[in-house]
């Protein structure tokens, strides 16, 4: 294992290193990728994806959700613990750092709240947070921390508090497949592409609509659109250059070149 002092340098490719440096607005768009080396797993990387034990229609679906609310309610909060013990990566710390010195807006498709603990300010959640529950029935906001047991398996069913105000269950922050985006969350998102010089695209397979359509709306904007991403995705051929380096690596050095 080589230590870090012998790694070779990261060399940020010029076009994305000038873009950065001459940009007044730049939007940030994250996914799950972006959380990968705080030891989060990502949704659809094989060996390591979140759904590979579980069928997304079951556990992240208002049918999942009335079918086995215990079981739902358990594997998100099982999830929620996972990041609890987790750390923001260099990542995240490189785009809070970025934000003290840019106009650097970041609109993510992560329920987690990595980037916010790294010190950056997240303009939107596009698919809501691990650690804002709320009542599945009058749809008032739940304290997190009041939500009980902690599972100690994905799997683990665990019952659903109820809402101390109707007695509905409390159900997950996070927007489900079916489910229509927060509007206010979606808006901003668009609106910070939309007024971009530069949209950087970190971390997302770009399957998940509409958030995937959001490289698109920056290029036809006029923005310069680069991906991060170890891999091609289905927005690779929406960047104008595809950095094929991971979250933790290139947005550090990305930031320490500014
Ligand atoms: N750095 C950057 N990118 C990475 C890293 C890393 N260290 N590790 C993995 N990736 C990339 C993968 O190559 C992949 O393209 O992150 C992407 C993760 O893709 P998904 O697992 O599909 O996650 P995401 O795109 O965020 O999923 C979108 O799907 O299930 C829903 O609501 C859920 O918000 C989620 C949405």
């Amino acid at each position: 294992m080589t230590a870090p002092e012998d790694q070779p340098p990261v060399v940020v490719p010029t076009p994305l290193a000038i873009a950065a440096r001459e940009a007044s607005r730049i939007a940030v768009l994250t996914g799950a990728g972006m959380s990968a080396e705080s030891g989060i797993a990502t949704f659809r990387d094989a060996r390591t994806g979140l759904w590979k034990d579980f069928d997304p229609q079951d556990l992240a679906s208002p049918e999942g959700w009335s079918a086995d609310s215990d079981l739902v309610w358990g594997w998100y909060r099982w999830r929620a613990e996972l990041v609890r013990r987790s750390e923001p990566n260099a990542g995240h710390v490189a785009l809070a750092r970025w934000q003290k010195q840019a106009h650097v807006d970041i609109a993510t498709q992560n329920v987690d709240d990595l980037h916010e603990r790294a010190g950056a300010r997240v303009l939107s959640h596009v698919h809501g947070s691990l650690f804002e529950p709320y009542c599945s029935d009058c749809g008032t906001r739940a304290a997190f921390d009041d939500t009980g047991d902690v599972p100690a398996e994905a799997d683990q069913r665990v019952p659903p508090p109820e809402c101390p105000l109707c007695g509905g269950l409390i159900r997950p922050g996070a927007v489900w497949f079916g489910e229509s985006l927060p509007e206010d969350a979606w808006a901003a998102a668009e609106n910070a592409v939309r007024n971009a010089d530069l949209v950087l695209v970190v971390g997302t397979s770009g399957v998940v609509y509409p958030f995937a359509g959001l490289p698109a709306i920056a290029r036809s904007a006029g923005a310069t659109v680069v991906e991060i991403n170890p891999v091609d995705t289905e927005v690779s051929d929406m960047a104008d250059h595809r950095w094929r380096t991971t979250a933790a690596v290139g947005l550090p050095a990305l930031v320490a070149q500014l």
